[in-house]
């Protein structure tokens, strides 16, 4: 059940409503009604998509594209019907109606069978000095997902989510404010299920039904109130279409889906040989290893140190040729250093690509190169500038770009002088003379315009090779410049069990390419801790180890034998599941869904699982049930309906009904869903390494696959150079059979031996020629 907290629902004095309609207009996509000196927009941009504008001043702003990538005159026009009565206004679309009252204004929303949603409280648009809101009704069962990224549980339902980028360090359940400022929500009950994109930049809020009981608020301080809703049957109808507003992560490349090994620590170049070494000796697969902040000369961005790293081009050549790639991370502040011949600060400087205070002064922070300056990534010209200094890290083999700091955080007194965090003051100007803006208007966007200008960069200094972006913060729509990470996180066996509804809602929140860091940034973990975490960290997106400096090192040989045995095997796992995670990565580059999913994306009309916060699904086929506790032999696990199987014994399991799962150390429940279809390799160290054969393991039961393959690594799959195959399995009395479709497109995989397992009947190897195949077992 729902719970409140709060008072009974008021709406406080201070906030003025929406006046009655006193004029209205309408043409092909849109109404638009004069409400006082108000002024309200609603417009039609797709069957289940409509944009709500509503200026208190009366003029609505111009248009910015800081996250949604298509202007509304860029939307086809679809047909939709127009009613008029004494009382309402009605707009009905193939599948939806938007009711727009005139006396009290509010508007409401009905699916085909005539079930509300999103309904605004009478007088549910309002405004007060600087800021602006509309309430709506939290329907029975009603229940609030994605928010970007979010501690806690998965359901939001009674919990404030304000959006405003901040370094979250500390952060935990209780944290509000975090890196990512993501205004975007799926609210979900059986059958009926709809998403909500606040298009503001400016600082906002969502109060879930604290402060007003049965309603939903929504607030930002932006001179007008503008969201986008998505109706949806399920949550992947709404995912679709938000990934259609705000664009769509690229394919990265094959390798960044392998294992990851970072540590703030990692600080010689004989270090990192040593690294990788010990990775290629175990048999441990590895693809990447990431050099933090100790790699650079004094803190000072593009540099290398002459000390710890005097041939870094060497270094990455060398480890390159054992399968291994660098990724360096990026900080945005740039050391304050006149006369100091720092190219980096002189340029900037120059050409005024800084930020300055209103007055006009630079403005400066203090991070780890002490005093710093922030370049201006409003601008592109400074993005383009910034981008252009990447070739200190490219020309010498980096692969990828670890952007951090970037909320931005930044203090007011040298770090470790118990300094506040402070932000650029509000007023400050951003962006080319031809688009000014404020800070105010501009702070979220400070890490995915900084993300951008990365990724912009590699595009141009990698020729025809994809690289792997990564940033600390983010704002709406950041998948289509990068992977995120949850940032410093605490070893501790409640951030690891939060660690996977966190990720579900950013994937629920568009970005699909997410992790946090395996094992725990900031403390020491213990060996059942770091084990634990491992399993779990293998169905991250994004699966990278990470730490702080001091800590006890999370490499997965440092907790002995038998912890390094459990790591190998899990890594070898995410290593055999490739095949079937690049096809789920490329399917959230052309749809938008997420990778690792709540049960609810895909049982969106079982309550049962809309607070299960512990269990998660890889793609549609795979749940996985980690351990998150202390001890922990054995947990509870929720099969949904159908049938289930064990990963590990091939146990058949009737669902619909909770389990008891034993669990010992180097077990982590882990089920496949009837009908299943998984493509595996062999063991490989690194993905450089394209396996000849392949297996696909099949469970009983209807389903089909379509495998993705491409080269892996080129933009070549942009010209059409790449393969789909379709795999699909049914059953005809007690013989299940297995068809493989003919391969569409122009890559060739190569020759290479296909085996088909067919779980608890058999197993059929065949010479994988391209043509189609059938086979009944
Ligand atoms: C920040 C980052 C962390 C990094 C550290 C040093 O705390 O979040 O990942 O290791 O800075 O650069």
């Amino acid at each position: 059940m729902p719970q409140y907290f709060g008072q009974l629902p008021t709406i406080e004095p201070s906030w003025k409503a929406i006046p009655p309609v006193t004029s209205v207009e309408t043409d092909d996509r849109q109404i638009t009604l004069l409400c006082g000196d108000t002024r309200l927009k609603v417009t039609i941009l797709a069957e289940n998509l409509v944009r709500v504008r509503f200026a208190p001043t009366g003029e609505f702003l111009p248009r910015r594209s800081w996250a949604v990538t298509r202007d509304d005159a860029e939307w086809e026009t679809i047909p939709f019907t127009f009613e008029e009565s004494l009382e309402v206004f009605c707009l009905h679309t193939e599948q939806i109606s938007v009711h727009i009252w005139k006396n009290p204004v509010k508007i409401e929303f009905f699916d085909g069978q005539g079930r509300p949603f999103a309904r605004d409280r009478e007088g549910g648009l309002a405004w007060r000095a600087g800021s602006v809101a509309g309430w709506k009704v939290i329907e029975p069962e009603e229940h609030f997902y994605g928010f970007g990224e979010r501690t806690g549980l998965l359901d939001r339902l009674g919990s404030i989510a304000t959006n405003w980028t901040v370094d979250a360090v500390d952060y935990d359940t209780l944290t509000d404010e975090m890196y990512q400022a993501i205004p975007f929500f799926i609210a979900l009950r059986p059958s009926l299920c709809y998403g909500l994109f606040l298009n503001s930049t400016y600082w906002s809020r969502f109060d879930l039904g604290v402060r007003e009981m049965g309603y939903w608020r929504m607030e930002t301080h932006s001179p007008e109130l503008d969201y986008y809703l998505i109706y949806g049957r399920d949550p992947a109808e709404v995912t679709r279409t938000y990934a259609e507003l705000t664009g769509k992560m690229p394919l990265p490349p094959r390798w960044a889906l392998g294992y990851h090994q970072s540590r703030w620590g990692y600080d010689s170049e004989d270090l990192v040989r040593a690294i990788a070494r010990e990775f290629r000796d175990r048999q441990i697969p590895c693809d990447a290893i990431h050099l933090d902040i100790d790699y650079m000369h004094g803190f000072r961005v593009f540099t290398w140190s002459q000390k710890r790293f005097p041939d870094p081009h060497r270094l990455i050549n060398e480890i390159r040729q054992q399968g291994f790639k660098i990724i360096t991370i990026v900080d945005p502040g740039i050391k304050y250093e006149p006369e100091a011949d720092y190219a980096v600060f002189d340029e900037a400087l120059q050409q005024d690509y800084l930020i300055r205070k209103p007055e006009g002064q630079l403005f400066h922070g203090y991070v780890w190169p002490d005093k710093a300056v922030f370049p201006d990534f409003v601008d592109p010209d400074v993005r383009d500038w910034w981008g252009n200094w990447h070739r200190v890290l490219t020309d010498a083999g980096v692969s990828g770009i670890w952007n951090d700091m970037n909320e931005p955080s930044l203090s007011d007194r040298p770090f470790g002088d118990k300094g506040q965090k402070i932000w650029f003051p509000l007023d400050t100007c951003q962006g080319s003379p031809k688009e000014r803006a404020n800070h105010a208007e501009t702070h979220n966007l400070y890490g995915l315009l900084m993300a951008r200008a990365s990724f912009e960069a590699m595009e141009r200094q990698r020729e025809n090779e994809r690289s792997f972006i990564l940033t600390r913060s983010g704002y709406a729509g950041i998948q289509r410049w990068s992977s995120v990470w949850l940032g410093d996180n605490q070893a501790t066996w409640e951030h690891l069990e939060q660690s996977l509804p966190m990720l579900c809602n950013m994937g629920l929140s568009g970005v699909a390419f997410v992790g946090c860091d395996v094992g725990g940034f900031a403390g020491n973990t213990t060996a059942e801790l770091f084990t634990r975490w491992m399993q779990s960290g293998i169905l991250y997106p994004l699966a990278r180890a990470h730490s702080a400096m001091g800590t006890i090192r999370r490499e997965p040989w440092v907790y002995g034998e038998e912890v390094e045995a459990i790591c190998r095997k899990y890594i070898e796992l995410r290593y055999r599941l490739i095949p079937y995670l690049y096809t789920l990565f490329q399917e959230a580059a052309t749809t938008g869904a997420p990778i690792l999913r709540p049960l609810l994306y895909h049982y969106p009309d079982n309550p049962k699982v809309y607070e299960l916060h512990n269990q998660v699904m890889l793609g549609s086929s795979i749940m996985a049930a980690p351990i998150c506790r202390p001890g922990g032999e054995a947990r509870s696990v929720y099969l949904p309906e159908g049938i289930w199987y064990d990963w590990w014994t091939g146990e058949r399991l009737e669902g619909g009904r909770y389990i008891l799962a034993l669990a010992p150390l180097d077990v982590m429940p882990l089920y496949a869903r009837e009908g299943a279809i998984i493509p595996l390799y062999p063991v490989c160290q690194h993905l450089d390494e394209i396996p000849a054969s392949m297996t696909v393991r099949i469970y009983p039961g209807t389903g089909e696959f379509t495998l993705y393959e491409d080269d892996g690594h080129s933009f070549d799959y942009r010209r059409g150079i790449y393969s789909t195959t379709r795999y699909s399995v049914s059953t005809r009395g007690e013989e299940v059979v297995i068809e493989v479709s003919d391969r569409c497109g122009e890559y060739n995989p190569g020759e290479r031996e296909i085996s088909i397992e067919v779980i608890g009947k058999g197993e059929h190897r065949f010479l994988d020629d391209g043509t189609a195949k059938q086979w009944t077992f």
